[in-house]
């Protein structure tokens, strides 16, 4: 019980901030024990904080909320989270870096030499405004042997490796932080938050064959590209289920709140899902008439953003490589991934399988977790890097211990 450890996770999206405390320990999944959620669309547009008062008050209530929650199973306050990042200013890019470990053969890869080697591929030239928010370590070469996840007392002369380095704008970046601390709490960790929705909803194995993982928000289509076992490419589009509710609102006469009621409930990306002739009732924007339309009609009203959506990822995911590349197809996630024919859409458009991102590989008792919109947050708290991984497991750099959890957690199954 002395290992476990309580991260919490805050996803800070356009719509809402999504808040989970997970428990942790060194085998198993981690245990979801709060969950807490608080509109934030008066202090976040698309994917960045436009009003730090408004950004930290929903970030103090979706906290609030979480913690009320778990404290029938731990009683500590929250005081560190770890955080999503988003928006148009988020870029990545891929790099490599390499040492030499030292003369005697008997010498061992030490932290200190792993450290030193994902600082030299994490030495690059960023202009003044922009910094790296997150390093990731996709793999390492020993000597040319290519597709170690922990070269942690190896023997060997010369040491890879390849890193995605997540930047983006400082002042984005801070104004986040800043919303975060005026909440009261500190970030430990900020995590670029299509990264973290992949923790919990693409397997291992997708991740070495291929995949795109699609993470649809309210204002914000968040793109991840993986294949040989780890993410390449990250891109947002600043388009998302706001967008798509904003015609409908435009289309029907309708307020913003009743045209999201009417898409969620009838709503469908492909009209042929829906009877033509099934009519819906909804409330004029006068808030005194009631109208009527057909699913159909409603659906035409959806269709062509959706469409417009999916061509931009189309175009993105294209500029990559060969789409021989993601033979596992595509995972969508995100609260817009619910709308009906959402998957059909996809596979028209971008031409590749595509089935939907539950969180996967959690454990707990809370009610109504296994909601797509809540990937990124559950994520957060699933995030796992290799130096951390090793604080969690409270071993020393030298136990083999470390590699088997290591290799344990990289193999994680999704039943
Ligand atoms: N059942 C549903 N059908 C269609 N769209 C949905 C459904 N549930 C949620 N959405 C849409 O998902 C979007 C919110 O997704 P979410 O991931 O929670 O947003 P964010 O993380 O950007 O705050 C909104 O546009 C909302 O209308
Ligand atoms: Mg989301």
């Amino acid at each position: 019980m002395s290992k476990d450890k309580i991260i919490t996770g805050l996803d800070v999206g356009s719509s809402k901030v999504a808040c989970i405390i997970a428990r942790k320990n060194e085998s198993g999944p981690p245990e979801i024990i709060g969950m807490g959620k608080s509109p934030s669309r008066d202090g976040i547009k698309r994917g960045s904080v436009v009003n730090i008062k408004e950004t930290g008050r929903a970030i103090e209530a979706a906290v609030e909320h979480a913690e009320n929650m778990a404290k029938e199973v731990v009683n500590d306050a929250v005081k560190n989270v770890y955080a999503s990042i988003k928006g148009i200013h988020i870029e990545s890019q891929n790099k490599s870096g390499a040492i030499n470990i030292g003369a005697s053969l008997e010498k061992e890869i030490s932290r200190d030499d792993i450290q030193r080697v994902v600082d030299i591929a994490k030495a690059i030239q960023l202009p003044a405004d922009k910094e790296i928010i997150q390093t990731i370590t996709k793999n390492f070469l020993v000597d040319g042997q290519s597709g170690i996840t922990n070269p942690m007392g190896m023997e060997g002369t010369h040491l890879t490796v390849n890193v995605h380095i997540i930047t983006g704008l400082t002042a984005a970046t801070n104004n986040l932080i800043k919303c975060v601390n005026n909440a009261g709490f500190e970030c430990d960790k900020l995590i670029s938050g299509v990264i973290a929705a992949g923790e919990v909803t693409i397997s291992q194995d997708e991740k070495k064959i291929g995949c795109v993982l699609l993470d649809m928000g309210a204002q914000t289509t968040d793109i991840a590209v993986y294949f040989d076992g780890a993410i390449q490419f990250i891109k947002e589009i600043p388009l998302g289920g706001d967008d798509i509710t904003w015609d409908i609102a435009h289309g029907l006469g309708a307020s913003f709140p009743i045209a999201q009621e009417v898409k969620e409930k009838y709503g469908s990306a492909v009209p042929s899902l829906v009877h033509s002739s099934e009519e819906v009732t909804y409330l004029y924007v006068d808030g005194m008439n009631q109208k009527t339309i057909t699913k159909r009609a409603l659906s035409d009203f959806i269709k062509p953003r959706v469409e417009e959506i999916l061509e931009f990822v189309d175009i993105e995911i294209k500029k990559i490589k060969s789409k021989n590349m993601f033979s596992s197809g595509v995972v969508i996630t995100g609260g817009g991934c619910q709308l009906l024919g959402m998957k059909e859409a996809c596979e028209n458009i971008l031409k590749l399988p595509t089935r939907t991102g539950i969180p996967q590989n959690i454990s707990g008792s809370v009610s109504g977790i296994a909601d797509p919109s809540l990937s990124c947050a559950i994520g957060l708290t699933n995030y796992l890097d290799l130096l951390e991984f090793e604080e969690i497991a409270g071993q020393g750099p030298e136990k083999s211990g470390i590699f088997t959890g290591l290799k344990n957690f990289f193999n994680k199954s999704f039943g």
